[in-house]
């Protein structure tokens, strides 16, 4: 078994669903440039979600689906020389398979879904890093999703920290991949991307401050997604 494999989502065993009733799980997704703590927050919040009883399943773009976790490993790998249009033919592809094989059936079997970047982060990395326009990105990103999803995720929480402090913290984590790799300028236009964005979808996409310790950040989090859901 590969390491994307290994690193495929699980839907959780939950002891009980909080709100019988709800026949139609939430859709949650996690965005920010690099660095900034998505994946220690992900699990923070999904210790709160299985305390509460809330079936969840944790997954990720691109990735996500066998098929698209293997072109994750061909999207991040340094020696993949592509242009800017098989990039984005690339990422519509893995998303495309995720949504129907993951997405969609949690959703409608009742789970919520996590998802560690979606759209938001093809119009930033994409749109305004790789300057595509981010208006050709958005076009092409709602013919897809109108084919499959009936909406955006419900709540989209843009973890915000200054573009070198996410970098710094990245690079002593591992290898750079090939999106690492870019400049700090194109780093810079993809913030740019994420704050154009929570401003256009201010009732969708909320800025949480991701500086301060990792129980700080954990407990903006768990505020943010109690009153979006009206959680006790
Ligand atoms: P991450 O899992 O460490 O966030 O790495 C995924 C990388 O893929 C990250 O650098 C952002 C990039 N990416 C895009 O450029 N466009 C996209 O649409 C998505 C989902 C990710």
């Amino acid at each position: 078994m590969s390491a994307s494999q290994e690193a495929l989502p699980q839907i959780n065993s939950p002891k009980h669903v909080i709100n019988a009733a709800s026949t139609q799980g939430r859709f949650i997704s996690f965005e920010g440039t690099e660095g900034v703590g998505k994946t220690t927050a992900i699990e923070q919040l999904c210790t709160h979600l299985q305390d509460n009883g809330i079936e969840y399943l944790c997954t990720r773009e691109p990735g996500g689906s066998p098929f698209a976790e293997r072109l994750r490993e061909i999207l991040l790998d340094p020696a993949t020389n592509i242009n800017d249009d098989t990039e984005l033919l690339l990422l519509f592809a893995a998303r495309c398979d995720h949504i129907q094989q993951v997405i969609l059936p949690a959703l409608q079997a009742g789970t919520w879904v996590i998802c560690d970047r979606f759209t938001d982060s093809t119009i930033a990395y994409q749109g305004y890093g790789r300057a595509h326009g981010d208006e050709a990105v958005r076009a092409k990103i709602d013919a897809l999703i109108e084919q499959f999803v009936p909406q955006l995720p419900e709540l989209t929480l843009w973890l915000d920290l200054p573009v070198l402090e996410g970098m710094a913290r990245a690079n002593k984590r591992s290898a750079a991949d090939r999106f690492e790799q870019q400049a700090t300028e194109f780093f810079t236009w993809v913030h740019k991307g994420f704050d154009t964005l929570a401003t256009q979808y201010p009732e969708r996409m909320q800025r949480i401050d991701a500086s301060g310790t990792t129980d700080e950040v954990s407990t903006r989090i768990w505020q943010a997604v109690k009153e979006s859901f009206s959680l006790g």
